[in-house]
């Protein structure tokens, strides 16, 4: 079953043609970041605006790589939730309108579960059930995937993502959007060690997370050394800080995973392209005998291959739309619908 899919829920626009799931036959990515990065972060009506002018050219590219014209599509998945409205809606307004012209299922799919399909096609043996860290700009949570369409929270962020802190602490030191990437690369140079960092934890809750406590604490010192005119020790900050947020990612994953008494571990998301999380994921979970999976650098951010991966079982689930399929800007992943 060849699914065409369609991503557009932020600064990407998005395109591909994923066969049963986990065969890529095409995978286009037009990212607006460039443009962004004048601003210091997404602006949404440029993104809707940017999304509206891409759209045509993207799927029409993807389908050409792929060798396939609309006749060859068995169906079309397009994300329709959480992300920015105005970026969401051009994406479903574009799958419902090729919907309607060729009589194809529409597959409604949620971004996040889709950062978890990334992994079905890296790994073609992966498969429920299985605890996924699910780190992204916008969003940070430990999720229990029971089934391709079966999902529970088990804990996530109470305040800022993981990735939104990253991107705040680097543009505080200078660090172009979207930081994150960035800081990353100078903290290898740092000592992870200079600075003392919070770990915040909430109360009666081991698995939430709370970023926004620890971003204040190095914006604060980064303050304090532009107030006294010292020069930013932009190194050692970036790897105290990577080391901090790291750490309360890896201790409540880790957590989760002996509690629940699981054994495989999958991350997802942009944030899962770190490479102190990386490593350090590697690291325990070799030590405790835990099989660990995460998706290739280039399938950790947004793509549309990943909607096709998900989109393929959410189809095998029934889970269709009709003309009435709207976009909305924030769901929980847990959601079902009808
Ligand atoms: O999943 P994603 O591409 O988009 C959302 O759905 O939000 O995630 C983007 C986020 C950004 O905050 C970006 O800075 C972060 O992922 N990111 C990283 C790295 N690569 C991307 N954060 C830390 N280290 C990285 N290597
Ligand atoms: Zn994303």
């Amino acid at each position: 079953m060849k699914i065409l899919s369609i991503e557009s829920s932020c600064d990407e626009t998005a395109a591909a043609v994923v066969e049963n799931g986990r065969g890529v036959l095409s995978s286009v990515v037009a990212s607006q970041v460039e443009e962004h990065k004048l601003y210091g972060g997404v602006v949404p009506e440029i993104a809707s605006r940017r999304h509206a002018e891409a759209i045509n050219p993207v799927v029409t590219q993807a389908l050409s790589e792929a060798g396939v014209t609309l006749s060859d599509i068995d169906a079309i998945a397009v994300t329709y939730a959480p992300g920015l409205i105005g970026a969401l809606l051009v994406g479903v307004n574009f799958a419902k309108g090729l919907s309607l012209a060729t009589g194809l299922p529409l597959v409604p799919v949620h971004h996040l579960r889709s950062h978890i399909a990334s992994n079905y096609i890296a790994h073609k043996e992966l498969k429920p059930p299985f605890l996924c860290l699910v780190v992204s700009g916008g969003h940070s949570h430990i999720v229990m995937v029971e089934d391709y369409t079966k999902m529970k929270v088990i804990g996530k962020t109470r305040d800022d993502a993981a990735g939104e802190a990253f991107d705040k602490a680097a543009r505080t030191m200078g660090m172009p959007y979207p930081g994150g990437i960035m800081l990353d690369k100078v903290a290898e140079n740092g000592n992870k060690d200079a600075f003392t960092l919070p770990r915040p934890k909430v109360n009666d809750a081991p698995y939430d997370f709370s970023f926004s406590g620890l971003k204040t604490a190095v914006i604060n010192l980064i303050h304090n050394a532009k107030q006294k005119g010292n020069e930013l020790p932009v190194a050692d900050l970036s790897a105290s800080f990577r080391w901090a947020v790291v750490d309360c990612l890896v201790t409540n994953f880790l957590k989760a995973a002996e509690d629940l008494g699981v054994n495989t571990l999958v991350t997802a998301g942009g944030v899962s392209a770190n490479s102190l999380l990386r490593s350090r994921l590697t690291e325990e979970c070799n030590k405790k005998g835990y099989k660990l999976y995460m998706p290739p650098k280039e399938l950790c951010g947004d793509n549309a291959a990943m909607v096709g991966a998900q989109g393929y079982y959410e189809y095998l689930d029934n889970n269709l739309a009709d003309m009435s399929l709207n976009a909305t800007a924030t769901l929980p992943i847990d959601f079902n619908r009808e």
